[in-house]
């Protein structure tokens, strides 16, 4: 096959194989995790499941542990698809394989454990980096791609169509570090652009660019803060009001994508200039620009425009339980499905605040290696981990030490959430190992990423849960 079919290389005959094993069975159980990268992942399977002919039925679990993989081969599916999980649990579900339970084939990108299985596409196994070269969404291209071209499907662009979910389910991962996607990411950006269905453009790093009114996307931009603008209204208003740029129509203000190239322009190079004389360090104001994706085919001013705010739109369904309504909206739906996501959008902007809110409020106490707080019953178990990502870095909260942040799931269990920084990762940082050794040695378990993982242990075991943690993280930096 030539190269220019094989979006990742590398992973061409893992692909070809998982396809194989596919176009074999009768009909697929397709299995994913609750987020915006397992959200996508399941809608690029989906399609390509659909357009190869295949029957299918698609199922989303917050965690794959024992319990929900049985649930799964109690479904009586010959084959099962897992995508953006699975490799973690390959222990378990290697198990039911060899009872005769299912045929597993897996699309992912986390830590594997051991053995390996027949049908196991994951960039990890082939040296690829997958915390930050290929999501499960990207893992799930892949396989969609090599399906497109074992089956004898008329579309000329081989699925290629799907680049612009895989691209969502990356940058909602967070994979888009340095300011845009690399490695495999990249490849399938370039496919997306080929297709004509995504589009590069270096832009201001702030989010909210088609949706948010202009003084709100600067007010709001905490990732670099800027004196006299970040979490400043007055400010950003009278900033705005010295430009030579109509930042508002009538009365209300404009969109950033509603303003002309020049006008962004005008106001990027000035917000520069306002950052430079307030003092912000050369190496921040280097990250007030990156890379925007755009996803061509939808409207101007919309959520899904945006693969960086389409991503939070669909973290805002699944973390929430409503899983169906976010895939919904993947797989085109643009009336009922889409307002549902707006109002849980709305809905999740709050939590988020209000979460991080409580983080400064409260605080966290420092241990030799990292930093935690346990939120107890006040912040959601499935959006913790985003709120520890997003409050490294907010008042009292370090990005020089990882963060471990706990939230009750139920009577007996206690989520845990740990995030990093790629400079820790690049010491020695892994926290997908702290995540599994520290939640196994109190009776737990977990699992993940270096620079993200998490774990669910017994309630009453987060101090001990600590202790190893500090320790194996200790280890780690040395
Ligand atoms: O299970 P999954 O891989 O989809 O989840 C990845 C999680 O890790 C996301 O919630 C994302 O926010 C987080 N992450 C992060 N920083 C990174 C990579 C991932 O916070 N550099
Ligand atoms: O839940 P959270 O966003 O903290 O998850 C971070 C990463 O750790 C995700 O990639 C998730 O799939 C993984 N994880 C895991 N095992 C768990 C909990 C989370 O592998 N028990
Ligand atoms: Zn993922």
């Amino acid at each position: 096959m030539a190269a220019a079919d094989a979006p990742v290389p590398e992973l061409q005959a893992r692909a070809n194989a998982c396809a194989e094993r596919l176009l074999d069975a009768d009909r697929v159980l397709l299995a994913s995790h609750i987020d915006a990268d397992g959200l996508t992942s399941a809608a690029v399977a989906s399609t390509a499941l659909e357009r190869a002919e295949i029957p299918f039925e698609t199922v989303f679990e917050k965690q794959l542990d024992a319990e929900s993989i049985t649930g799964i081969a109690e479904r009586g599916y010959e084959t099962v698809l897992f995508t953006d999980f699975g490799s973690g649990q390959l222990d378990i579900i290697a198990e039911h394989e060899s009872a005769g339970d299912f045929i597993p084939v897996i699309a992912d990108h986390h830590q594997p454990a051991n053995p390996e299985t027949t049908y196991h596409l994951n960039p990890l196994l082939e040296g690829i980096d997958g915390a930050s070269e290929l999501s499960g969404a990207g893992a799930a291209y892949v396989l969609a791609r090599a399906l497109a071209q074992a089956s004898d499907t008329d579309d000329p662009l081989d699925n290629r169509d799907l680049a612009g979910l895989a691209v969502v389910g990356a940058v909602g991962d967070m994979q888009a570090s340095g300011g845009q996607l690399h490695g495999a990411n990249a490849g399938i950006v370039e496919e997306g652009v080929d297709a004509g269905v995504l589009e590069e453009i270096k832009d201001l790093a702030v989010y909210g660019k088609q949706t948010r009114p202009i003084p709100k996307l600067l007010e709001y931009a905490t990732d670099v803060r800027i004196p006299g603008i970040t979490n400043d209204k007055r400010g950003t208003i009278s900033f705005l009001d010295g430009l030579d740029v109509a930042c508002r129509a009538d009365d209300a203000w404009k969109r950033w994508v509603d303003l002309t190239d020049d006008e962004r322009q005008t106001v990027a190079s000035a917000l520069v200039q306002h950052a430079i004389s307030r003092g912000v360090p050369a190496f921040k104001i280097d990250r007030l620009v990156s890379t925007t994706y755009i996803l061509t085919e939808e409207s101007q001013g919309t959520e899904l425009r945006d693969a960086s705010e389409f991503s939070t739109l669909l973290n805002a369904t699944a973390r929430y339980e409503r899983a169906d309504v976010g895939l919904a909206v993947c797989l085109g739906n643009r009336t009922a499905a889409l307002d549902q996501a707006r109002e849980l959008l709305r809905n999740h902007r709050r939590n988020l605040s209000e979460g991080i809110e409580w983080v400064e409020t409260h605080g966290v106490t420092t241990e030799d290696h990292l930093q935690w707080f346990d939120a107890g019953e006040e912040i959601r178990e499935t959006i913790v981990g985003i709120i520890a990502g997003m409050s490294m870095g907010a008042d009292g909260v370090s990005r020089d030490i990882p963060i471990i942040a706990f939230a009750r799931k139920n009577d007996t269990e206690t989520k845990v959430s740990g995030r990093g920084t790629g400079p820790l990762v690049s010491r020695g940082l892994d926290l997908s190992v702290v995540m599994r050794e520290a939640s196994q040695a109190v009776g737990g378990d977990g699992g993940g990423h270096d620079v993200a993982a998490g774990a669910t242990i017994p309630t009453g075991e987060e101090e001990a849960f600590i202790d190893h943690a500090d320790r194996i993280v200790g280890e780690q930096l040395g």
